[in-house]
């Protein structure tokens, strides 16, 4: 294997869950969680961290942004931005990059059917190839456009599919880190005919089984009590775990 970089979330805990350093490029990985866990969070994070100056030991990167929800939250970045800047001038990094210049890297998609995912999917290699310094696709997420009842099931694993292998290709043979992030549904085990006594409801990814072969990493956040938690439940070479990890006013963080 070529060696990777890796994009820092900045949480220790969370690096360290993903093997020390962050998101490596060449991987897929897959962040699932309910709502306001901070999943989008986790996403404007890496496209600001994965613009840290390699004097800094950073990518020195771009990054994609699939908004499939609206709910980049340009104020918001520019807060985790400016936090990062200021972490970077106190360590006496220079060329810290301006806010400006910081938005710029970040590029930003909107789509608003699976028409338009699967399609903008299709032609991220060729965008790629127009902007190698593109270290990070970010999805918010994948299922959205997902989850309504499609009149072919076997359409929408077929496309499913589709895109998990152009993410993977995409990941490995441009070196880039892709992150996607996936919400929880609920899955409930019958017993006997009917709801009734004996059933059971847990939370599960979205977009059933097939699809959870299809990524490479998948981690899982939940509350822990009052403490946000982040567990891997999924590597081909990790070990499963589970860390904390708090989002505060300057983003994500220990
Ligand atoms: P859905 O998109 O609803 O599925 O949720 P999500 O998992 O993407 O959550 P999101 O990334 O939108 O995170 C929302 C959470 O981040 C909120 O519950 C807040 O606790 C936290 N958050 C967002 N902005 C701030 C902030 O400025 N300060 C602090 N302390 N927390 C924030």
């Amino acid at each position: 294997e070529r060696a990777r970089h890796a994009i820092t979330s900045s949480s220790h805990a969370f690096d360290g869950l993903m093997g020390g350093a962050g998101m490596r490029t060449g991987r897929v990985t897959e962040i699932c969680g309910p709502p306001g866990m901070g999943k989008t969070q986790f996403g404007m994070q890496f496209c600001v961290n994965v613009q840290i100056p390699s004097a800094a030991g950073g990518v020195d990167g771009e990054a994609v942004f699939i908004d499939t929800e609206g709910s980049f939250i340009v104020d918001r970045v520019v807060e985790i931005a400016s936090a990062t800047r200021e972490e970077l001038h106190s360590h006496q990094i220079q060329e810290v990059p301006t806010i400006e210049t910081m938005l710029s890297r970040i590029h930003f998609f909107r789509v608003h059917s699976h028409v338009e995912q699967v399609a903008l999917i299709n032609q991220l290699d060729e965008f790629l190839a127009s902007h190698p310094k593109i270290k990070l696709i970010v999805i918010d997420s994948i299922a959205f456009h997902f989850r309504q009842k499609f009149a072919d099931m076997g359409q929408r694993t077929r496309l499913l599919n589709g895109m998990a292998q152009r993410l993977r290709a995409l990941a490995e043979n441009r070196d880039v880190a892709v992150v996607m992030t996936n919400q929880m549904t609920t899955r409930i085990r019958r017993v006997g005919a009917g709801l009734g006594d004996g059933d059971s409801a847990t939370l599960v990814p979205a977009l059933g089984d097939s699809w959870g072969h299809a990524c490479t990493n998948r981690v899982i956040l939940s509350w822990q009590d009052d403490a946000r938690q982040a567990s891997l439940v999924k590597s081909p070479n990790l070990p499963e775990a589970t860390v904390l990890y708090a989002i505060t006013a300057d983003g994500v963080r220990d």
